[in-house]
């Protein structure tokens, strides 16, 4: 990581009348928040197929809420780590600033991110499994340990679901749009801390390549898709990063003002 590829990020975040972030699990890393594949990866432990699947869920509802329990507890003891905070103020400050999360974990939101979509959900809601009329889509729902388990839906008495998305189901089409328009002719795209293997999230990226995006990898292990998608790759831990594009953005207005 150079300081002049460095420089001339910061230089286009400056000049950025739109600015996309697509964030994944090592974005969370340094919170304490497992990842879901490389060294010490959720995925290699443990099979997706089982916990996060509609056919894991109707075959053993009471494991994949075991294992829901389980991560809740986990990230409630997670604190929002420095990248989240410096993206958070970005998006207070920088114009047209969009997050777009595969993470779960709620910790853009507690940073104060002012505009993030939750691709894959969040690990705080909860769905009826039936999607009974009477309950909306998902609500909020903190608890962290259920009197009957699994647990049953207030409005029907069916099961109730995690909130998250999980392998097999689509996106909920109006939040897809919303992170495709934000994708799209953006200025910059910063791809933080994803293998950008899990779709349609990944397409996001060859959605917002275009000529005038200056797309950037930022991954201490840079994604297979680095050596042909991304413009410019900076091999280095998320807050590292952000620190000094920070510093680099805060001495540019110094020398405006
Ligand atoms: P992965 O676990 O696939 O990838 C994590 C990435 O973070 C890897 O590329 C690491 O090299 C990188 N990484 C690790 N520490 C980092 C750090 N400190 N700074 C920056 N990068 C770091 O996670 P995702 O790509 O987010 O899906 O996974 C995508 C989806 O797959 C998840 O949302 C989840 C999972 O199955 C659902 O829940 C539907």
């Amino acid at each position: 990581m150079d300081d002049a590829t460095l420089q001339e990020v910061a230089r286009r975040l400056r000049g950025a009348w739109k600015t996309t972030v697509l964030t994944g699990a090592g974005l969370s890393a340094a919170s304490g928040v497992p990842t879901f594949r490389g060294e010490g990866g959720l995925w290699n432990t443990h099979r997706a197929e089982e916990l996060a699947s509609v056919e894991g869920f109707r075959r053993d509802p009471r494991l994949v809420w075991e294992w829901t329990l389980e991560r809740k507890a986990l990230i409630a003891g997670c604190a929002p780590n420095r990248a989240h905070e410096l993206l958070a103020d970005w998006s207070r400050r920088l114009p047209g600033f969009a997050v777009l999360t595969q993470n779960v974990d709620g910790l853009h939101d507690a940073a104060g991110t002012v505009s993030v979509i939750e691709l894959h959900g969040s690990i705080w809601e909860v769905g009826c499994a039936l999607q009974c009329v009477e309950s909306p889509r998902r609500w909020r729902d903190p608890v962290l340990e259920y009197r009957s388990s699994p647990p049953t839906c207030v409005y029907c008495g069916a099961l109730l679901r995690p909130g998250e998305v999980w392998f097999g189901e689509q996106l909920p089409l109006d939040r897809l749009l919303r992170a495709a328009q934000a994708a799209q002719r953006c200025d910059v795209l910063l791809v933080v801390g994803t293998t950008a293997l899990v779709e349609p999230a990944a397409k996001l990226i060859e959605m917002a390549k275009s000529p005038s995006t200056l797309v950037v990898e930022i991954n201490p292990e840079p994604s297979r898709k680095a050596a042909w998608l991304m413009d410019v790759v900076l091999a280095a831990p998320a807050v590292e990063v952000l620190e000094r594009l920070d510093a680099l953005l805060a001495a540019a207005e110094e020398e405006v003002g």
